[in-house]
């Protein structure tokens, strides 16, 4: 089949008239995507002169056609560019050239050496402070009876949690949350103001975050603790261990990825038992069998990570579409979580789904996150906290959404619930 035009008059690269919609709109128009023959193709946008507008991509709509691509990384490879739309510029790569954006056997040789931040014991030791962090989340704000819910809520636990892991001290929380907000929210003004170029900006909140691993290392180097930059400078597994370049880059990948995705599905979960009263009932009926299937039901509503991008390494087909090599595919896993070949009623958040198989981690592969199961525990803590102490906690607005395709992200959120919490 030769490149099919969208039966929408949709573009998925316009940010303002297309991702700042209503989110109703963006499920008719992924519905309509998907039901259409082949692959459906758009024309990319220039970022800025120094990132031109590529070749354009294909979007895969359907969950099968996302579990192919993800299934097959050396067909689809994550390599060749980048996962982002726009191909990695050159002077990117010191920053943001992690194990994401690599293909085997990089990105197997980095995965071993990092998996040791991972390991049973370690999350074991995480869980933990998790719950001192989440118990002490609800303890500064349960009088006021109000509070702005992704400030002091759904930002600051994954924060806390991400950064002691690796050891920065908390007089440096708030840089590296500014930091990541620039690297993830480069497309909201209110993150990098309009005429501020993004390329700079981009080029700044690396650097500054990969001066400040820099000086960490070098102190645990002098004096190693139980951090996981400590274990990472002194890893040595099969006589390899990181260079300075290769740890800069996968702290930046870890305090990005694993704060605004975190941050994005816990407060997505309090929109959406706001929305739902009957599903925070039946999760408050019983705390203990309902939070695992209502996290990952969490995670598939709010699908935080939109898409990846692959690239084709050489001709072949997919869901019904001829490709060539070079051919970018963007892997829209908030519409696979929708595909109602899987999910009944797709659109409806439902705390017992069950099944529900959502790809909101990303597809089978070797780059499934590596943060799932941390990423589970803190939602699941973190909403356990809330409904135990503060179970009326509800928005009272709507969400203030961030103006992007690639996070489903919050960034602001007012709640309110009873002063002084359940008694
Ligand atoms: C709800 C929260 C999260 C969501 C929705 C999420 C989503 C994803 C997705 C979709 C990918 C797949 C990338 C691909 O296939 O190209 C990924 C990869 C990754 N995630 Fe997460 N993530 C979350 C939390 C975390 C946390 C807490 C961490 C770490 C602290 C983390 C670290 C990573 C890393 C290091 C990778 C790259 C893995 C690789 O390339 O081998 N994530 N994540």
């Amino acid at each position: 089949m030769s490149r099919a035009q969208p039966d929408t008059d949709v573009d998925l690269s316009d940010l303002d008239g297309f991702w700042t919609r209503p989110i109703e709109e963006r499920h008719a128009v992924f519905n309509a995507l998907r039901d259409q023959p082949g692959l459906p193709f758009f024309a990319e946008r220039e970022i800025n002169r120094a990132i031109p507008a590529g070749p354009g991509y294909y979007a895969l709509t359907r969950l099968d056609d996302i579990a192919e691509a993800s299934r097959r990384p050396k067909l689809f490879t994550s390599g060749q560019g980048a996962t982002n739309i726009a191909d990695l510029p050159k002077e990117f790569l010191e920053f943001y050239g992690s194990m994401i954006n690599m293909d085997d056997p990089r990105h197997s040789r980095l995965r071993r050496i990092v998996s040791r931040g991972f390991t049973p014991r370690r999350l074991d030791a995480l869980t933990e402070n998790v719950g001192r962090v989440a118990s002490t989340i609800v303890d500064d704000i349960i009088d006021a009876g109000e509070c702005e819910a992704v400030r002091s809520i759904s930002a600051r636990l994954p924060l806390t949690i991400v950064c002691d892991m690796m050891g920065i001290p908390e007089s440096q929380h708030d840089f590296v949350f500014d930091r990541t907000n620039v690297i993830l929210g480069a497309t909201d003004p209110e993150y990098v103001p309009e005429g501020t170029d993004i390329f700079t900006a981009l080029l700044q909140a690396g650097g500054d975050l990969t001066n400040l691993v820099r000086e960490l290392a070098a102190l645990r180097a002098e004096n190693p603790t139980d951090d996981l930059i400590s274990a990472l400078i002194n890893a040595e597994i099969d006589g390899e261990s990181l260079t300075p370049d290769e740890l800069a880059s996968f702290f930046i990948l870890l305090v990005v990825a694993g704060n605004e995705t975190t941050r994005t599905a816990i407060s997505w979960g309090i929109t959406a038992l706001t929305r739902y009263p009957e599903q925070r009932e039946r999760w408050l009926a019983d705390l203990d069998k309902v939070t695992p299937t209502a996290v990952e039901e969490i995670v598939r509503w709010a699908s935080p990570v939109m898409f990846m991008r692959r690239t084709v390494a050489e001709a072949t087909a997919l869901g019904g579409q001829e490709l060539s090599a070079g051919d970018k595919v963007l892997l829209f896993y908030w519409a696979g979580n929708r595909d109602p070949k899987y999910f009944l009623e797709p659109e409806k958040f439902d705390v017992l789904r069950s099944p529900n198989a959502h790809i909101g981690f990303g597809g089978p592969g070797p780059h499934f996150c590596l943060g799932a199961h941390l990423a589970r525990r803190e939602i699941s803590v973190m909403f356990r906290e809330l409904l135990t102490r503060i179970p009326d906690i509800h928005a009272t607005a709507e969400p203030v959404r961030l103006k992007s395709s690639f996070i489903n992200g919050i960034k602001h959120l007012p709640v309110a619930f009873t002063p002084g919490g359940a008694r």
